[in-house]
């Protein structure tokens, strides 16, 4: 490939596994239009993926002002959302009622009061794998901890989290199923069965309200508004889908990057001070979120590009985290770096309402692993892991490391 070369497919492994080289022709240059099976602009560079995520007013977040009408209706009728309005994919004035309403649930106090009770699943993580001498990142710590603490928060019972997990994974990996192909009868089982485990869940909330999150979206009301059945019950699934997979991936990229730059881990074991810091970098580094989706809804000329009206737009914050313009070495782990705002959380109005708990979680996961287990490290530093199927979340599989 040549500097000038482009190369996007979210569909091909090879690209999945490392899509970075490939970010770097898109950083050289304005925003190109290429044909994934419909237009599509790419936005990479730092300067165009914040101008974009600011100008809600022209690029929307809302699928359905730019998909024609019969294909929005069935991917709407086939999504998690059954076509109810969710923030993450709602323009201003929907976005802004949503938003306003669960906001006071996620504010940095309310974060922090979890912070024993996220210590504690920790904890007992690390004792299982203190017995067997070795772990498996993925398995035996990130996957596990995102899901019990936001199942705990939504007021789930323990004996559910696990099918969460799994039903969540399905959920997510299907993102990357090929434009045009059915979506597998897993992911329909999936989505049935989650969204009625919770409207049940509504409702015996509605009727005998408790201390949990559900509880409190049931009763969240504004200024005489409040959430509808359809919008609650499509919260609820989209905080358990964006709350659960990311944070997961925070933790196992975060640790991958350790583990690749002993240097670094060192580093972090003897200052554990740095782990804000440390925390900042792997998300800048490696984010569990590559890219996200907005649609043009007028023709724009974006950093020397025209885009038409009506043209979807991918804009890839992971490429973005590595724009040399932005960040001296961007390709340097470097959990010392002077922090600058990096865009893993998104920017503008849909930024990441989750943002408090993934950095809380994310430090205690890491800092308790190391330092319990000064001597972490891979159990091969040369392992070429292997990748979920999304390319939108990127996560790992597997992360043997030993203990010892
Ligand atoms: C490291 C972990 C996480 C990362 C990297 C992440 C990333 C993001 C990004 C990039 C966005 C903006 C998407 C866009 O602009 O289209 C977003 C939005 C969102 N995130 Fe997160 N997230 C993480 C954890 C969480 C957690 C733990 C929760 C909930 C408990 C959560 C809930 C949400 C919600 C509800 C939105 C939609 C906000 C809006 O549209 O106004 N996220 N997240």
């Amino acid at each position: 490939m040549t500097t000038d070369q482009v190369y996007f497919n979210p569909w091909d492994p090879e690209f999945r596994a490392n899509p970075y080289p490939y970010y770097a022709p898109l950083l050289a240059g304005p925003p190109r239009v290429i044909n994934l099976t419909t237009k599509i602009a790419l936005v990479a560079r730092y300067c165009d993926v914040t101008e974009v995520l600011r100008d809600s007013a022209r690029f929307s977040a809302d699928r359905g002002k730019i998909i024609p009408a019969p294909q929005m209706e069935q991917m709407r009728n086939q999504g998690p959302f059954k076509g109810a309005p969710t923030m993450l994919t709602s323009d201003p004035p929907v976005h802004t009622r949503l938003r306003r309403l669960v906001s006071r649930d996620f504010t940095p106090k309310r974060i922090r009061e979890m912070e024993p009770r996220i210590r504690e699943i920790t904890a007992r993580l690390l004792d299982v794998m203190q017995s067997k001498g070795e772990l498996d990142v993925m398995t035996d710590l990130a996957n596990p901890l995102p899901v019990m603490v936001i199942a705990e928060m939504l007021g789930v019972p323990p004996e559910r989290h696990e099918t969460f997990k799994h039903e969540s994974d399905i959920i997510v990996s299907s993102d990357n199923t090929t434009p045009g192909s059915l979506l597998p009868a897993s992911f329909h089982q999936a989505v049935d069965s989650m969204r009625g485990y919770f409207s049940e869940q509504i409702e015996q909330r509605r009727r005998n309200p408790g201390s949990d999150l559900i509880s409190a979206l049931v009763t969240a009301h504004d200024e005489g508004e409040s959430l509808s059945a359809d919008e609650l019950l499509a919260f609820v699934v989209l905080l358990l889908l964006a709350g659960n997979e990311t944070t997961t991936n925070l933790i196992g990229n975060g640790m991958l990057a350790l583990g690749r730059n002993p240097d670094q881990l060192e580093l972090l074991g003897h200052l554990p001070e740095l782990m804000p810091r440390a925390i900042e970098e792997m998300l800048r580094y490696d984010g569990p979120v590559q890219a996200t989706f907005r649609g043009a809804l007028e023709n724009v000329n974006l950093g020397g590009t025209e885009i038409e009206a009506g043209t979807g737009c991918f804009v890839i914050l992971a490429a973005a985290n590595r724009d040399p313009a932005q960040f001296a070495l961007p390709e340097k782990f470097d959990i010392a770096r002077e922090p600058k705002d990096h865009v893993a959380f998104g920017e503008g109005i849909h930024s990441c309402i989750g943002a408090p708990l993934a950095r809380l979680e994310g430090a205690i996961a890491i800092g308790e692993l190391l330092r319990r287990f000064p001597r972490v490290r891979m159990k091969d530093r040369d392992m070429k892991p292997s990748y979920k199927g999304s390319f939108f979340l990127r996560g790992l599989v597997r992360l043997p490391m030993t203990l010892q």
